[in-house]
């Protein structure tokens, strides 16, 4: 792109001010900015600046109701596991993983995905979520393709974890890293925002930029020639995560669905997890910062939270609904945050207050478009427990305590009873490489007992 282009481009879309300090910028700061210009989506921009001039303009929408919610009995279950070992050996199952957002709760500077949680090795979430695969494979007899979500924040810190670890163990060529969007963010005036004179600030554009970077990076069609069907879909901070758990995907095929979701009972009112509810005959995500407080605290007669269940980010998707949504707008959401911009005399300010406006796609805004929905519910001690502050409830303390009790468990109904404190948490810190054994059965079958010394 030339400078006359971008300039064109820029003021017909009324953000001429993003080349006012050009006459000061050198020939590489001149590219770069030249480079970030052809890579606006004027489109999508558009949109941001629409919501911010009419924020008020929303139509009053139904009120949402509670949505059919399966509980699986133990027949039920193991009619679901059948089905979904049939897809599993059938070689039908990719598995993708959303590591494209910055740690900052945690305070964590790398890709999260690297973060150490194994309480003996200290090996990193994505040791945990690869060796699943890894043992899925092996159990199943197939290529199970992984797609891992990076952005430009952590896309090559992504790349060199995975080659410094030798993949885990897992066939380099299943592994398949794309990268999300990033989009600029807009002050309270609707203008993009400068950080350095020759620079656009930048953010993700979401997980819900899964969609079009699946696409774009050629995904769907590699899915396709691979014969892929259901696709499972998990977070990146929840090394608890059953990968590809037959029930799940078996019921999701089963019932036909374009979407399945994995909910589990709140631990309180306020959790931070969005909520299904059905509104208008359809299902749709209530993110936690969107359900009023009445909503929240609302309860059934018989006591029990009305909205009683929460998305903890674990679906299923069937792949002709994913090329479907891939095509299309999905809505934002805008967050209100300190933006690091540059003054009128180009030097780097950083806010004690926000100002301005970043912008995201949800992945399970998708919802509504679902002609079948299926929502699952399951025990939260078995696959939920992610690492999202430093310390506190989600942290890294309760998640390695929750990976052990889940551990004990195990070992308990394997008939070996670990040494345990008063507390019920283990004596000697414990670990399973799920490559060795990826549940309980498994467990069972490496006939290992425990010799006194
Ligand atoms: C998220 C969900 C919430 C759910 C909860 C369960 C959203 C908006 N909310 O909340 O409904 O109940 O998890 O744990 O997601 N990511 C990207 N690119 C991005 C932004 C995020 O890949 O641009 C990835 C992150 O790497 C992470 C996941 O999405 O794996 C979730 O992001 P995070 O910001 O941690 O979401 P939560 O607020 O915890």
């Amino acid at each position: 792109m030339t400078f006359e282009q971008a300039k064109q481009v820029l003021e017909k879309n009324d953000q001429g001010h993003v080349l006012r300090f050009w006459d000061v910028l050198d020939a590489g700061e001149r590219a770069q900015l030249l480079d970030q210009v052809a890579g606006l989506d004027f489109a999508s921009i558009a949109r941001m600046r629409g919501m911010l001039t009419s924020k008020s303009a929303a139509a009053a929408a139904a009120e949402p109701t509670a949505p059919e919610v399966v509980e699986l009995t133990d027949d039920a279950r193991a009619a679901a596991y059948a089905a979904g070992e049939a897809e599993l050996h059938a070689g039908k199952v990719a598995v993708l993983l959303v590591a494209g957002g910055q740690g900052s709760r945690l305070g964590y500077e790398g890709p999260k995905g690297a973060y150490s949680i194994g309480p003996v090795t200290g090996r990193p979430l994505f040791y945990f979520h690869a060796r699943k695969i890894v043992g899925l494979c092996r159990r199943y007899g197939v290529r199970i393709p992984f797609y891992i979500m990076t952005s430009d924040v952590n896309d090559a810190a992504t790349r060199t974890h995975f080659e410094d670890h030798n993949y885990f163990g897992l066939d380099r060529n299943d592994v398949t890293f794309f990268m999300q969007g990033m989009w600029p963010a807009l002050d309270e005036k609707g203008r993009i925002m400068l950080d350095q004179p020759g620079h656009i600030f930048m953010s993700p554009d979401g997980h819900g930029g899964t969609l079009t970077a699946l696409d774009k990076d050629g995904c769907l069609a590699d899915m396709e020639r691979r014969g892929i069907n259901t696709v499972f879909y998990f977070q990146v901070d929840n090394p608890l995560v059953e990968i590809a758990d037959p029930a799940f995907i078996g019921l999701h095929v089963v019932r036909r669905a374009d979407i399945s979701v994995k909910l589990c009972a709140k631990r309180d009112p306020k959790e931070g997890l969005g909520v299904v509810v059905e509104r208008e005959g359809r299902c749709e995500m209530v993110e936690y910062t969107e359900l009023t407080d009445e909503q929240a605290n609302r309860r059934t007669a018989a006591g029990e939270l009305y909205f009683k269940y929460g998305s903890v980010a674990i679906h299923v998707f069937s792949l002709p609904f994913l090329k479907t949504e891939a095509g299309k707008a999905m809505p934002l959401h805008l967050a209100h945050k300190k933006i690091p911009v540059c003054s009128e005399n180009g030097t780097a300010v950083q806010p004690t207050k926000n100002n301005g406006y970043k912008f995201e796609k949800f992945i399970f805004d998708v919802l509504p478009d679902a002609r079948a929905v299926v929502n699952l519910a399951f025990e939260r001690a078995e696959e939920f427990s992610p690492v999202k502050n430093a310390a506190g409830s989600d942290s890294p303390a309760t998640c390695k305590h929750d990976m052990q009790a889940k551990w004990l468990r195990w070992f308990k109904a394997a008939g070996i009873q670990m040494p345990v404190t008063a507390a019920g948490a283990p004596v000697f810190p414990m670990e399973i490489d799920p490559a060795y054994a990826l549940d309980v059965t498994d467990l069972k079958k490496k006939g290992i007992s425990l010799k006194a010394e």
